[in-house]
């Protein structure tokens, strides 16, 4: 059985271009939760929080994963807040190895683009202050990874090789 490689990371860690890049490089399926929870929901992210709420979308996140988490053998790029819910990464874990992104919190507002498209980030005064808040009261889940790498200044093709290294080594 092959396991299930996940990542998890802050939003603008690189997680579904990565996941996207890897898998045609491991020549192994790859699932994006969200892009899954838009397809099913016919409606966008910040759509989907500005009609059924945060509340709502988390448990239609942790349904997608408790779906996806019983295969072998794929990628899955998970959003930035599924590892805060124990339950979704119990089950990501059960079939997968856990890789965690990081990038610093400048290199994540850059990447971030346009903050309507973030319903996390959106409505802040000081969208950087919010990140590094997030990130704080994220870090006891996004630390229960099993490999972390770091994302800042490096290419994709540069963290596809160390993510393909570390997880042949775990
Ligand atoms: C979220 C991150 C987003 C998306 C939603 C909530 C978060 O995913 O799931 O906007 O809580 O950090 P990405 O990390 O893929 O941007």
């Amino acid at each position: 059985m092959s396991k299930n490689i996940v990542l998890i990371g802050f939003m603008g860690t690189g997680k579904s271009a990565i996941a996207k890049r890897l898998a045609s490089f491991l020549q192994w399926k790859s699932y994006d939760i969200d892009t899954i929870i838009e397809q099913e929901q016919s409606a966008n992210i910040p759509e989907i929080f500005a009609t059924l709420g945060e509340e709502r979308f988390r448990e239609i996140e942790t349904e997608i994963i408790s779906r996806l988490s019983h295969r072998t053998g794929v990628i899955i790029s998970t959003g930035g807040g599924a590892p805060t819910i124990a339950e979704n990464m119990l089950a990501l874990k059960r079939n997968g190895i856990i890789v965690r992104l990081t990038a610093s919190s400048e290199t994540i507002l850059k990447r971030a683009g346009d903050l309507k498209s973030r319903p996390m980030l959106a409505n802040t005064p000081d969208p950087l202050a919010r990140i590094k808040e997030l990130l704080n009261e994220r870090e006891p889940h996004y630390s229960k990874a099993d490999i972390t790498i770091d994302t800042d200044g490096k290419s994709l093709k540069e963290v596809i090789m160390m993510i393909v290294k570390a997880v042949e080594q775990t």
